[in-house]
Formats: structure tokens, C-alpha cells, sequence
């Protein structure tokens, strides 16, 4: 079976808004049954997780499910998957717990590709530690990371190494291997921010070498939480802060407090949505999301070529800064002279969103050289049409023209 983005996108209620979305990086749309998951684990019978009672049952079941979901679509172990509210929350929280064993003159390797969500934890946590920070640099003119600055920031004393295994504001997806390789050498630890990267990818952690990998389900159809996936044996040798009367399993201590059953069920019912797009005659959720994102994969790739043909067409003031040569379809656009917060507005009074900004990605947003102006971002989604990005092209062309 082949993936129809008409038939998908009967399953978006939002969808009949008529708003054409591009702003899929920083959020997706959400299919029904995602929503449905929340209310039925909400408002079924649910309590505290247990063993006793039948909604006592359902909780458990519901984490455990979860669990399960997210070893699938990330290649894991589910005795490694951590719920988390937010990338955000979950960097600060692991940043705290692995520099508990920092010493001053170790090291701590960031990139200048990242989401802020996975630099100012770990450069904060360095801070405290007595650690030393160093870069990997970025490329300006490729928007690649620098070859030879990864070689010169990892060495015998570096301890941890975060990076991105994509940009979400260029799309640009480093060799994350190659660098968790060099990082293995030297027996460093390596962080690997999935946020953009789920959202585009069929993830294995053990393929990409990261040791701790994190993503966030509302990039991917999902509802606004978090996940880190690492191997159990690892998870073990963490000690986080807890209450006294918490659990010291593995992974449940990383999860501070009750867990929302229901948003873990929403997340769970967007892996199941994701692993339905185009199973094919696989068997099993992995085999199934593996067939259905190559076709994702497939409908995007086309959708940023038609983007990116029909921004050729715009003329030379226009810029595209996304150019790597392995990238997401995420596309950042600057416009000589012109404000591109005005062109958001322009697109948006035409129901058409791609929002303008750095949106957190502070370092590569300076690398480049973009401090003073705004740049426009455009993300395609599985739910992206051709109609979306001829409304989107129609509306660039006449805030260009009208300049
Ligand atoms: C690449 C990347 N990393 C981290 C984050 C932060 O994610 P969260 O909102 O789950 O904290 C984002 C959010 O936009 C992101 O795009």
C-alpha cells in the first residue's frame, strides 16, 4: 500500500481550518485518534498506577504501553525509555544529573548547530563544574558542521559531547555517528538532541552511536511531551536527586512525581497513527514504521523539491540557508531588504503559517550571520499537499513582488 496524503489528512480535524501549516518544526497538527487516546485513558477509569484495582491496572498499562511505543520508533530498549514533559526539561535535568561527576578540567563538547534546548544546559552545567567548554564549529557557507573543529574540540578529557542529529532551523543533519565514534574513543559520553530528527527520520539509536537521545512526540503528530532513550545498563549508573519515598528503578527515578497517563496514551496512539501511514505487508510496529516513514520520507523529499523550484524562480534576493547536503525538509529563507516578520504576516493574513524567528536555535542563527534580521521557516509535514505549497509559493511571490 502506498501512502495518500488526502486519505491521511482526513484524520487532521484541524485540518478543515483551511490553514496551510509550515510551521510543523515547531509543532504538528494532530490526528483525531491521538486526541481520542487522551480522552478515553483520561476519562476511563484511572488512578495512581497499580497492580490492584482495574483503573489502578489501566494506569500501569498505559505506561508500559508507551514504553513500548518508543522503543519501537526509536530502536530501544523500553527499560531505557523516560517520559519527560519537554527536551527542555529532561537536557536540564540530565545535565545536572551526569555533572554531578564532572571534576574541574574535564571536558564538555557543544555544537554551534543546536537548539538552544541542548547547549545552555550543558554549558550552565560545565559552568558549575569547573569544566571546560569547547565548540564544534558551523560552516557558514555549507551550513554544515566544521570537520576539522570536531577533530580539535573532542579530546582525552572530554567527558560529554551534546549535538543535534538535525538542525531545527536549517534541516542540516550532521555524520552523528562519526562524531560519537571519536567521542567513544576517548570513552566520553554522547547527547544526541532527536527533537527535529524524529520528526523526519526512522531513529536507531544504536546506528546513530548516541549513548542518551532525546525527541518531543508534538513534533511528530503527538501530544507536548518528551522522551529519552538510553540503554538500561547506562540509566543505571545515573543518580538522580529524589524524594525519599520514590522509586530507585530504572528508568521510573528519572520520572519525577505522577505521570500524566493520558498525554503517555496520546503519545503512544501517534507512534500507532505513524506506524499506519504505509505499513505494507510488514509485521510488527518497527517493520511497519520503518515502511511507512521511507513513504513519508518519499512525500516530503517532493514537497521541498517543489518549495525549493519554485524559490529558484523568486530571483537572487532571495537567500536559502539550508543547503546541506544531508537535511530534513526545512527550509530557512532571508529576503535582501526586507523584514521577514512581514512576511509572516503577509502569508498568515492568507491562512498560510511559517512563522519568522531563530526559533531557539540562537547559535546557528548567529553563525550565520543572521543577527539583526529575521529569517522565514518553512517545515513540510506528512500532511503537507501540493495545494499547501502552491498557496505557499503564491504568497512568497507577491511579498517579494510587492517589494
Ligand atoms: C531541535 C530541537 N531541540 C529541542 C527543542 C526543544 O523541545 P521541547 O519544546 O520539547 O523542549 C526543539 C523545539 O523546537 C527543537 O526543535
Amino acid at each position: 500500500m502506498s501512502f495518500d496524503v488526502e486519505t491521511l489528512r482526513a484524520g487532521f480535524p484541524s485540518l478543515d481550518s483551511g490553514i496551510a501549516h509550515f510551521d510543523g518544526p515547531g509543532g504538528t497538527q494532530t490526528p483525531r485518534v491521538v486526541g481520542e487516546a487522551i480522552m478515553r485513558t483520561l476519562t476511563g477509569p484511572l488512578s495512581n498506577r497499580g497492580s490492584v484495582g482495574r483503573s489502578e491496572q489501566l494506569a500501569d498499562d498505559a505506561v508500559a504501553a508507551f514504553r513500548s511505543a518508543y522503543a519501537d520508533l526509536l530502536g530501544a530498549d523500553p527499560r531505557g525509555i523516560v517520559y519527560g514533559r519537554s527536551a527542555t526539561q529532561i537536557t536540564y535535568d540530565f545535565s545536572r544529573h551526569l555533572a554531578k561527576t564532572w571534576n574541574p578540567g574535564d571536558e564538555v563538547v557543544v555544537s554551534r548547530l543546536d537548539h538552544d534546548a541542548n547547549v545552555r544546559p550543558w554549558v550552565q552545567a560545565a559552568e558549575r563544574a569547573g569544566a571546560v567548554l569547547r565548540w564544534i564549529e558551523l560552516d557558514p557557507s555549507t551550513s554544515e558542521l566544521d570537520t576539522a573543529s570536531i577533530d580539535a574540540a573532542i579530546t582525552d578529557r572530554t567527558r560529554l559531547v551534546a549535538v543535534t542529529a538535525a538542525s531545527n532551523l536549517l534541516g542540516t543533519q550532521p555524520a552523528v555517528r562519526a562524531i560519537a565514534d571519536r567521542a567513544h574513543a576517548v570513552d566520553a559520553l554522547v547527547y544526541v538532541d532527536g527533537v527535529h530528527f524524529t520528526a523526519h527520520e526512522l531513529v536507531d539509536v544504536t546506528a546513530l552511536g548516541s549513548d542518551f537521545f532525546v525527541c518531543s512526540p508534538y513534533k511528530f503528530l503527538g501530544p507536548h511531551c518528551a522522551v529519552l532513550a538510553a540503554g538500561p545498563s547506562l540509566l543505571e549508573t545515573v543518580v538522580p536527586d529524589k524524594l525519599a519515598p520514590s522509586t530507585d528503578q530504572v528508568p521510573e527515578r528519572f520520572e519525577f512525581g505522577t505521570l500524566p497517563y493520558e498525554i503517555m496514551a496520546g503519545a503512544t496512539a501517534a507512534v500507532d497513527f505513524l506506524a499506519g501511514i504505509a505499513p505494507g505487508g510488514a509485521v510488527g510496529r518497527r517493520a511497519q514504521l520503518e515502511a511507512s516513514l521511507h513513504e513519508v520520507d518519499a512525500h516530503e523529499l517532493r514537497m521541498r523539491q517543489l518549495i525549493e523550484a519554485g524559490l529558484t524562480e523568486l530571483g537572487e534576493t532571495v537567500t536559502l540557508w539550508s543547503r546541506a547536503e544531508r537535511r530534513t525538509p526545512t527550509l530557512l529563507i532571508t529576503v535582501d531588504g526586507r523584514d521577514m516578520g512581514e512576511a509572516y504576516a503577509f502569508l498568515s493574513a492568507r491562512d498560510v503559517l511559517a512563522p519568522s524567528g531563530s526559533f531557539y536555535a540562537l547559535e546557528p542563527f548567529r553563525a550565520l550571520g543572521l543577527r539583526d534580521e529575521n529569517a522565514l521557516r518553512m517545515g513540510v509535514a506528512p500532511y503537507t499537499n501540493e495545494r499547501d505549497v502552491e498557496r505557499l509559493l503564491e504568497g512568497l511571490r507577491d511579498f517579494v513582488t510587492a517589494g
